[in-house]
């Protein structure tokens, strides 16, 4: 099947949201008492090009409504298309989408072939929050459980082979069934991928199993907190993305950021995105105890910096941390693509890209970043940093006879920090984190 153009998904877009919005005034009277029970709103498609008080959450409800049957009947899913407008019904799955989502969409043969299906609980159990594009999926770890629209009901994710060279040769399965037609439409808000059959009713314990494994997405929004409606539906988003990290971390050897996140995970869900230097557990246990009472300074909120993105930053470039008044600095440049040579407070990168998703980027580095003084440069306090978690003196110096490891005087730093840490540090240390 063909991919839709973007211009042709505009075009569907408008034209609907203008034949709402005209409806919309006809039939106000009687759709009040509706809209003001309504669920949050969707995502209006141009906002952009519209005045804004013409978008007010009750009409993007409407419009929303109707992109999604036109999208799916034009892809030919014209059973899932009919079971659309069920979707905003129930105010729990109405709920969920207020942000994007995708939709594994069987095919209208398919469909038909279960008998026992109702054609609505089978589109939610084929609908998941938060955009899930097929490269994405294949990066998933295997038997990931995602919720469905249908509360509580999971789909599982795996994937045919582990190859690492050429990721499109997998095949992806969700519940079981391939997805033979992936990133059939993709359009930032909606992804659309198609199926080879239909995922079986799920059961009410898809959940349950390997809870350790599964992405659960909260449901229930705090209203009273919240009355910017855009704004909530990025922090769905960023709800989404921030669980993902968490979960991909603790199973790749980054619990301890895991858990860090965990604590912080009310401060990260009010971010954009966020881009974050990481230890390894290894690492952290061998010496470098120093990383957990500074986290924060590790963390860049609102970047979303990939290693190419690095790698382009000048000598001087600060970025500035969720530690207060704490900023990071470039102290050397990126060299070629591939070996990355750049290095921030004098450490070098040593993963990029070691958790990536929508919003949320990982880099490990070799070590805990020191605290650097950008306008004073390399002086001898260039360790200190005024924390109350500086635990190392001032190396003057020592960082531009670096070892072969990226690191900053390492055998120094962490001999001084075991001795002062000697054992596991508290996680909970509210000042560090
Ligand atoms: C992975 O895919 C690449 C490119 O298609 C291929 O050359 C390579 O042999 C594959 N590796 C494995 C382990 O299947
Ligand atoms: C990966 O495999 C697909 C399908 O076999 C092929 O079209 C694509 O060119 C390959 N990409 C790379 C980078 O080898
Ligand atoms: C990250 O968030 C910032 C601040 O909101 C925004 O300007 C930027 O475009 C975002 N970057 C990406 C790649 O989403």
């Amino acid at each position: 099947m063909a991919i839709i153009s973007l211009n042709l998904v505009i075009f569907l877009a408008l034209s609907f949201l203008s034949i709402s919005h005209s409806t919309f005034h006809s039939t106000l009277a009687s759709t009040t008492t509706t809209a003001a029970t309504a669920p949050p709103p969707l995502f209006t498609i141009s906002q952009a090009q519209q005045p804004p008080q013409d978008y007010l959450p009750d009409h993007a409800i409407f419009s929303h409504t109707s992109v999604l049957a036109p999208i799916l009947s034009h892809l030919g899913f014209n059973e899932l298309a009919t079971a659309a407008p069920s979707l905003y019904s129930e105010s729990t799955t109405a709920t969920a989408l207020s942000g994007p989502y995708t939709i594994f969409a069987p095919s209208d043969s398919s469909v038909r072939t279960c008998i026992s299906c109702s054609t609505p609980s089978l589109l939610r159990e084929h609908m998941v929050p938060g955009l899930f594009t097929a490269d994405y999926l294949r990066k998933l770890t295997f038997g990931t459980k995602i919720e469905t629209l249908s509360p509580g009901r999971c789909i599982t994710v795996t994937s045919s082979s582990s190859n690492q060279t050429n990721l499109t040769v997998h095949k992806i399965f969700v519940g079981g069934v391939e997805i033979t037609h992936p990133d059939l439409f993709n359009n930032g808000l909606i992804i659309i991928h198609g199926l080879q059959g239909y995922i079986a009713p799920l059961s009410p314990f898809s959940c349950e199993v390997e809870r350790m494994t599964s992405l659960s997405f909260p449901f229930h929004y705090d209203r009273s907190q919240n009355n910017q409606l855009p704004q909530q539906q990025d922090v769905a988003l960023m709800q989404f993305m921030l669980r993902d990290a968490i979960l991909r971390l603790r199973n790749n050897g980054f619990s301890i950021l895991s858990i860090a996140m965990k604590i912080k995970y009310a401060e990260l869900v009010s971010l954009n995105n966020v881009t974050i230097f990481a230890l390894d557990d290894a690492s952290i246990f061998s010496g470098s105890y120093s990383y957990i009472n500074n986290i924060r300074f590790h963390i860049v909120p609102n970047q979303f910096l990939t290693i190419a993105d690095l790698e382009r930053l000048p000598v001087g470039t600060t970025l500035t941390t969720l530690d207060r008044g704490q900023s990071l600095v470039v102290t050397t440049a990126g060299g070629i693509i591939n070996n990355p040579m750049m290095r921030i407070n004098y450490v070098r990168i040593k993963a990029a890209d070691v958790i990536r998703n929508l919003n949320v980027i990982v880099h490990s580095i070799y070590l805990p970043f020191p605290h650097v003084h950008p306008m004073v440069g390399a002086s001898d306090s260039m360790l200190g940093g005024g924390s109350q978690t500086s635990t190392v003196p001032g190396i003057d110096g020592a960082c531009e006879s670096l070892d072969e490891q990226g690191g900053c005087g390492l055998s120094q730093i962490n001999h001084v920090t075991a001795q002062v840490k000697p054992h596991m540090p508290e996680i909970e240390d509210h000042h560090g984190l």
